[in-house]
């Protein structure tokens, strides 16, 4: 059982994982972290789970790794830092995860959404790298993951100043597709979980890998694998089903096979 995040599923196909350390504003601890990396490797080798959402609370999505925490370790104790070992789950996770943030999502937690494959925030969301007030720098995608998403000139202000944006900000910047009313954040989160459960497993697989790609290669590899990929989703059951169901007028019923 987790103590620091509660699990639910969400039929069809969807988990939803709501982060609660509200005492510390979902500070990401070790545990937190390790029982975040159990639960992405749960939902990873489930069949039945097609995609996640990652939540926090009104308050705070996260408000960083704790402090209380990374003031007991020492250089030795970062370098062979359990932590490391689950942000590498969250980089793995193959399936569809979609961050839905109210509130602070700083240093940790901003990098914990941006390993998120789609953003929704409620309009009172803060994003920051607020690290450089504390003499340190972002350290897990927080240089690299947030000057792809929002460009140089935000995200050198972002993380050399340390002040946080608005949700708007962020949604103009390309960080977040969609803002909502707080209220209804994780339901407009779950709604695109749920559509992206429908669609063809493998499709969805492909199509997330070869976007990711696109973020890190030259565009030459990256219609190369962007063709072997749709190549390989030729020879797929669910690709017959998909252009079937159209011709026939009727959901398609996909199998992942
Ligand atoms: C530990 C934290 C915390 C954190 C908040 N709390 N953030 N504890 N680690 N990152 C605790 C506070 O100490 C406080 O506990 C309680 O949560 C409520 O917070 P308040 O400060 O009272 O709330 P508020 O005044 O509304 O201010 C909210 C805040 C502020 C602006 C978010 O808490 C803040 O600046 N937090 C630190 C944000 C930060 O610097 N994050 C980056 C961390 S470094 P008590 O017990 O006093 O009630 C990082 C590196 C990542 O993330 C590296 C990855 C490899």
């Amino acid at each position: 059982m987790p103590l620091t995040l509660a699990v639910e599923f969400i039929e069809p196909g969807v988990r939803l994982i709501t982060l609660q350390r509200p005492q510390a504003l979902n500070a990401l601890t070790t545990q937190l972290l390790g029982e975040l990396a159990d639960e992405l490797n749960a939902a990873q080798s489930d069949h039945n789970t097609h995609a996640v959402v990652i939540t926090g609370s009104a308050k705070a999505f996260a408000a960083g790794a704790d402090i209380n925490e990374m003031a007991e370790r020492n250089l030795v104790g970062i370098l062979d830092d359990p932590r490391q070992a689950s942000w590498q789950t969250l980089t793995r996770f193959s399936k569809p995860l979609i961050a839905a943030v109210n509130g602070f999502a700083l240093g940790g937690g901003c990098e914990l959404a941006m390993h998120a494959d789609i953003i929704i925030a409620g309009e009172d969301a803060r994003f920051g790298q607020p690290e450089i007030n504390l003499g340190i720098m972002p350290g897990a995608g927080g240089t690299q993951r947030l000057l792809r998403a929002v460009g140089k000139s935000m995200a050198m202000q972002m993380v050399l100043t340390g002040e946080p944006i608005s949700a708007r900000q962020a949604q103009r910047s390309g960080l977040v597709s969609e803002v909502t009313q707080p209220e209804f954040t994780v339901e407009r989160a779950l709604h695109i979980a749920h559509s992206i459960a429908t669609k063809a497993p493998l499709a969805v697989r492909l199509a997330k890998e070869a976007l990711l790609k696109a973020m890190d290669t030259d565009l030459a590899s990256g219609l190369r694998l962007e063709r072997h990929a749709f190549t390989l989703l030729a020879g797929t059951r669910d690709r017959d089903e998909g252009i079937r169901a159209f011709q026939e007028k009727r959901r398609p019923a996909f199998t992942g096979e």
